[in-house]
């Protein structure tokens, strides 16, 4: 044996002995050199995700496991792990999912700044009295659950996988402990083999709600913990496949693709394992190779080859894949590969040689029950959902989603921007704190190589991202030179380090700005990873950008930020038993929330950043919003362009021809008005819509409408029944009834939406609570009409921009079916009206509103030319419709609540609603905004000038009662 000599000074030696006294009181969960204990390596997703069932090696401890919160680690149950402890009368949780979306603790919702106090790499720093993290300190997780194994099991090597973990966790078996990890969106695994006895066995993980590992966390989400993905026990032969990767590109001219990979078979036995032999099965061949002798406790690597000759390519388009497995005798895999070739070419992104535009998304990995944790069904909606608006980019911000996710995009086809569990924004900005901080850096290559790893054999993976809105230095570099190290067929991105970017992403920029800065970036590709920030009533101006990325070779594309609104359907306290509110509604005590979607706040979490988690195309039970619609329309593959009397198609797309459509055309024909709505349609069913889905429309008018003009009959026409006081007519009586229950006014007041509230809009345009300068003129045409004429003339210059021009009327409450003739069916606004095609539509007012979860101005139809509303039959009001006809195309507003109600409410059912009808009949109304929700404001062209004149007019009539 030899003997540690340490030479030196006392001094020194006294030095080193405080370290070490001071390494033993840092916990794991608190100290950047710790990112494991006794994990096994990152490897590939070894079975294909849906057919991880039929994969005998895998044993399911999903499920009920006993549980413990605590509100910090002192008062955690220090020793449950222990096999004398007794656990029998925890409480029932279930995994995978989070604990806070169970009833325990309180979820946070922040955006930049860290839930904890910023003392890195501590957690635990005092905070203010007020934050969550006052009282819950680093709450902790104690999990317990039996496991049965049987002798056969022992005889082989035994795995304990966890799919993620949030944050840290410490994982026992019978008394000992395992090992320890953090990198919470990553898989991490155990080799328990050891651990394990025959019959029942005890596993006890313990899950720190925060970590160093946090530091890196600092995502704008829901901060959830736990056991939020699967939890499996892989029971796999002594010498078995620990790893593969396989890449297949294909040549300069597409005619073969060289199938390369490396299969690792490691050794976990105690003797040396001799004759085996590995099959490699693709496109209908076997190869057989020869494994060598692999030592005990070693891993080789097995190369596999292939050449496809003429190979189908893999794009989002043309989504092919080639089956293949992997088969060691006693273990068998099955997997796809996608032959494509991904590339940079100067300042141009291809993929198969083409220059394809990414049409993208972001998305969060959440659900409303569940949080964290998303099932198979509802991942094939979001992916459903998102080939059916034409997506075919989806960016998986900001960290690893769970594997099925890659598989549906693979088959279904989405080119995926692959991100790392990296973001620190707390820092600021492309921050040199931890871009720098070179304890930190093994922790930030821990994520790259994570991702790489578990995701390289996808083909739907185009791009590896490094995380988002992290640092700049050495720590950014290293992560870029393991991916570079891991893969060389699909680039690195990264939006805070241009230097370790193949892509140069500038997002959030007003369409002008992105042409002109696309120009000016000569030496990459260009992209905005994240652009129309679609938080509540958003998404205008989609157009002008796609305009400016297709007339651009070098603009590869934008995705949008984000998908789905991250909002919670939870008790918004946790239940007195501390559990027991997965699948329910907010609770009916908790102060009027039920059945709404909750967001930053709602639970009492504090600091937050209240409904900024609210952005996304689609509800979070996944129902569409309408600028969803929008979205599907802008980014559809096939623009029509009319030329005279022909219809011109150009095609988008890059691996699809246009006769793979069915594409016809309808001449329709409204009150003397025709249309020609043309569509293409598919021929054929796709895992994602049926044979006859309309990918593309188009609408042109071939003769336009005849407005009724604003005329005054000759004759006086007897105005019995009105009363016109000023500008306003406050009574209209008509067969015995009053029709109005507010006087119709001039009103140039809107509510803001999301977008108009960060850029100062009601402060800006506050002049207009007050119509001015405006004059009405009220002319009777019939004994059941009136002529309106509406007159602006400023008087002042330098007035703001009118949030709209035009006036506004009440009616009794009983008024709720409606029918139009102009845009829809659903809500469209000025600079969001691409998608919504002129027609006759029919709704009950519930659909004419739209509900945003954080309430803001909705539900506007543009180039109204008339509109009905009416009561339901069984009302009590006049069944004859209130009918409005513009004299030139209208936008109409109608809810069943005021002004006033939608801008006291912060969610939905705190909306006082069912007094009367409030219908605001303009000539035009401000743009929704469509680049960003801090400050950006809607582009010029959508919205009012206040010092010039405006003027416009419409017809009132109360049709007779049809008997
Ligand atoms: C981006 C960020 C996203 C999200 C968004 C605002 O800058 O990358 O994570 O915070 O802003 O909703
Ligand atoms: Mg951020």
């Amino acid at each position: 044996m030899k003997a540690l000599i340490i030479k030196g000074s006392a001094a020194a030696i006294a030095a080193l002995l405080t370290l070490h006294v001071q390494a033993q009181t840092v916990a794991d969960w608190e100290n950047p050199d710790v990112l494991g204990i006794n994990k096994l390596p990152y490897h590939a997703t070894l079975q294909l995700p849906s057919r991880e069932k039929e994969c005998k090696e895998i044993v399911s401890l999903d499920g009920q496991w006993l549980f413990h919160w605590s509100r910090n680690p002192e008062e955690r149950p220090k020793d449950f792990w222990r096999e004398d402890y007794d656990v029998s009368q925890w409480n029932k949780i279930t995994v995978p999912g989070n604990w806070q979306t169970q009833g325990y603790g309180t979820p946070i919702y922040i955006n930049i700044n860290y839930p904890f106090v910023k003392d890195r790499p501590k957690v635990t720093t005092e905070p203010p009295r007020d934050w969550t993290a006052y009282e819950n300190r680093n709450p902790v997780g104690s999990y317990a659950r039996l496991l049965d194994v049987t002798k056969e099991m022992l005889s082989q090597n035994l795995i304990l996988h966890f799919g993620g973990v949030h944050s840290a966790f410490y994982v026992w078996v019978n008394g000992q402990r395992v090992g320890y990890s953090q990198n919470s969106m990553s898989p991490a695994e155990f080799d328990v083999t050891k651990y394990l006895r025959e019959g029942r066995n005890k596993l006890a993980v313990e899950v720190y709600r925060w970590s160093d590992g946090s530091y890196l966390e600092d995502q704008d989400m829901w901060r959830l913990s736990g056991i939020f993905r699967s939890v499996q026990l892989w029971v796999r032969p002594l010498v078995h496949i620990s790893d593969y990767r396989v890449t297949a590109v294909p040549n300069a001219d597409y005619s073969e693709a060289a199938v390369r990979g490396t299969v690792f078979v490691c050794n976990t036995g105690r003797k040396a394992a001799r004759n085996l032999s590995l099959a490699f099965t693709i496109d209908g061949k076997t190869m057989t190779y020869k494994v060598g002798k692999i030592l005990p406790g070693d891993t080789i690597g097995i190369p596999v080859s292939h050449d496809i000759s003429q190979p189908r390519l893999w794009s989002a388009e043309k989504p092919n894949l080639y089956p293949f497995s992997i088969d060691l005798g006693a273990e068998h895999f099955d997997y796809h590969l996608g032959v494509k070739k991904v590339e940079v070419v100067g300042e141009v992104f291809k993929i198969n040689g083409k220059n394809v535009k990414l049409r993208g998304v972001n998305r969060h990995d959440h659900h409303p029950v569940t949080g964290r944790y998303v099932d198979d069904a509802t991942y094939e909606q979001d992916i459903r959902l998102m080939k059916q608006a034409n997506i075919n980019f989806l960016r998986t911000s900001h960290y690893p989603d769970r594997e099925y996710i890659y598989e549906l995009c693979d088959r279904w086809g989405i080119y995926v921007m692959d991100e790392a569990n990296h973001e620190t924004h707390g820092y600021g900005y492309a921050n040199h704190v931890m871009g720098e901080d070179l304890t930190f850096q093994r922790a930030h290559v821990d994520r790259a190589e994570s991702l790489v790893k578990r995701d390289f054999n996808h083909p739907c993976v185009i791009l590896w991202s490094l995380g988002n809105e992290g640092g700049v230095g050495p720590n950014i570099e290293a992560m870029y030179n393991k991916v570079r190290e891991l893969d060389q067929t699909r680039p690195p991105f990264y939006d805070s380090d241009r230097r370790y970017s193949a892509i140069w992403d500038d997002s959030y920029l007003y369409p002008d700005d992105l042409r002109k800065n696309a120009q000016q970036v000569t030496d990459k590709p260009f992209m905005m990873r994240e652009y129309a920030h679609a938080m509540g009533n958003s998404c205008g101006n989609l157009q002008e950008y796609w305009d400016v990325i297709y007339a651009d070779s070098s603009i590869c594309g934008a995705a949008i930020w984000d998908w789905v609104d991250q909002g919670l359907s939870l008790s918004p306290a946790p239940s007195p038993e501390g559990r027991g509110a997965l699948g329910q509604k907010a609770s009916p005590s908790g102060g009027g929330l039920e059945g709404a979607f909750l967001y930053g706040g709602d639970f009492g979490d504090k600091p937050n950043d209240g409904p900024f988690c609210i952005n996304g195309l689609i509800a979070p039970d996944r129902k569409p919003h309408p600028h969803y619609y929008e979205v599907q329309k802008v980014y559809q593959p096939i623009t029509f362009i009319r030329e005279g009397n022909d219809i011109r198609l150009v095609n988008r797309d890059q691996f699809t021809a246009l006769d793979e459509y069915d594409i016809s055309y309808d001449t329709l024909r409204y009150d003397g008005e025709t249309v020609l709505n043309v569509k293409a349609q598919l021929k054929e069913d796709k895992p994602w819509a049926e044979k006859g889905f309309t990918v593309a429309r188009e609408q042109f008018v071939l003769k336009s409408y005849e407005f009724p003009a604003p005329t005054i009959p000759a004759k006086k026409v007897a105005a019995t029944g009105i009363t016109v006081e000023g500008n306003a007519l406050t009574s209209w009586i008509v067969d015995g009834r009053e029709i109005l229950q507010a006087p119709l006014e001039p009103y140039f007041w809107k509510p803001e939406n999301d977008n108009q509230n960060a850029a100062g809009f009601a402060r800006r345009t506050a002049v207009w609570k007050d119509a001015t300068d405006v004059t009405v003129k009220y002319t009777a045409l019939s004994e059941r009409s009136i002529l309106v004429e509406v007159d602006y003339q400023p008087t002042s210059t330098n007035k703001p921009v009118m949030p709209k021009f035009g006036m506004r009327m009440r009616l009794p409450a009983d008024y709720t079916n409606i029918r139009y003739y102009g845009r829809g069916p659903w809500e469209n606004y000025p600079d969001r009206k691409q998608s919504a095609l002129l027609g006759i539509y029919e709704m009950p007012l519930s659909d004419y509103e739209t509900e945003y979860i954080h309430p803001q101005d909705n539900g506007n139809r543009c180039d109204v030319r008339w509109f009905e509303i009416k009561a339901s039959p069984t009302g009590g009001g006049l069944e004859g419709a209130f009918r409005i006809d513009g004299c030139q195309p209208l936008c109409i507003r109608a809810w069943d609540y005021g002004e006033e109600d939608l801008e006291t409410a912060k969610h939905p059912n705190e909306i006082r609603r069912g007094r009367f009808v409030n219908l605001n009949i303009d000539l035009n109304i401000h743009g929704v905004g469509g680049t960003d929700t801090w400050g950006k404001r809607t582009l010029p062209q959508y919205t009012i000038d206040g010092n010039k004149p405006h003027h416009y007019s419409f017809i009132l009539s109360a049709e007779k009662k049809k008997e």
